[in-house]
């Protein structure tokens, strides 16, 4: 497995994202496309990426049905692209759907994650609104063995919680962490960060960098800077 650098793509339309990823010349990063720009330009963006010689994490969270997950997974694997993510909260069943329908692909498949618990969920919302009553630690430790446990890639999980949950699922069991910050840079609304530096250090197998590249003067010299400084250090 490769470690790399995720840029992520947060950009409102199609336009924006070419002009942002032109700048990179013949140099074409590993890229995440989230909701937003998914859900404005349709899966053309993801085909012209794909053209342009990108790789593409494909941020969608899925979580329905599995017979939905499944079917929709078979549509994501024929785009060709290199990650996907569901949420783990979709169960087991679910988990092992969505890993079927993107077998529909010869040849290397996509990596699956899962989603354990969103950052923006905090221990009162858990415990008062979906009513679990556990550490907020350990329900996310448990919802990512139920994902190793269906034979899922990974998780997308803080670097803070990188090295528990290979610990927990195993050194080759991936993860690909936001919450990114240049040691010089601001923190943005991301509370638990670490550097790229770190973030290697302590096992991450990808970060994903929105706007410590996206709105650097120098977007190309940061990325730069980003995979120089993840790829030097091995665990
Ligand atoms: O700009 P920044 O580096 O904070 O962007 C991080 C990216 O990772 C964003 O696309 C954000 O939605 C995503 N993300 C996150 N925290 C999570 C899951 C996804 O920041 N727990």
């Amino acid at each position: 497995m490769s470690k790399d650098v995720i840029i992520a793509c947060d950009f409102a339309s199609k336009k924006d994202t070419l002009t942002f990823l032109d700048r990179f010349g013949q140099v074409r990063p590993f890229v995440k496309i989230g909701m937003e720009l998914f859900y404005s330009e349709g899966p053309d963006i993801v085909r012209e990426l794909k053209q342009r010689g990108h790789q593409i994490f494909l941020d969608l969270k899925l979580h329905d049905i599995p017979n939905t997950v499944e079917k929709t997974c078979r549509v994501l694997a024929n785009l060709d692209v290199d990650m996907v993510n569901v949420h783990a909260a979709g169960t087991i069943a679910m988990m092992q759907a969505a890993r079927r329908g993107l077998s529909v692909k010869q040849g290397k498949q996509p990596l699956l994650i899962a989603v354990t618990q969103l950052t923006s969920t905090d221990q009162a919302a858990l415990e008062n609104e979906l009513d679990i009553h556990r550490d907020m630690q350990d329900v996310v430790m448990h919802y990512a063995q139920n994902a190793k446990a269906a034979g899922l890639d990974g998780v997308v999980c803080s670097p803070w919680e990188a090295d528990q949950v290979h610990q927990a699922c195993g050194a080759d069991f991936v993860t690909v962490t936001p919450g990114i910050r240049f040691a010089s840079s601001q923190k943005d609304d991301q509370k638990r960060i670490m550097t790229p530096g770190q973030a290697a250090r302590v096992g991450c197998d990808y970060i994903v960098v929105g706007r410590p590249i996206t709105q650097a003067q120098d977007p190309v010299a940061a990325y730069q800077e980003c995979v120089r400084e993840f790829t030097k250090e091995t665990r």
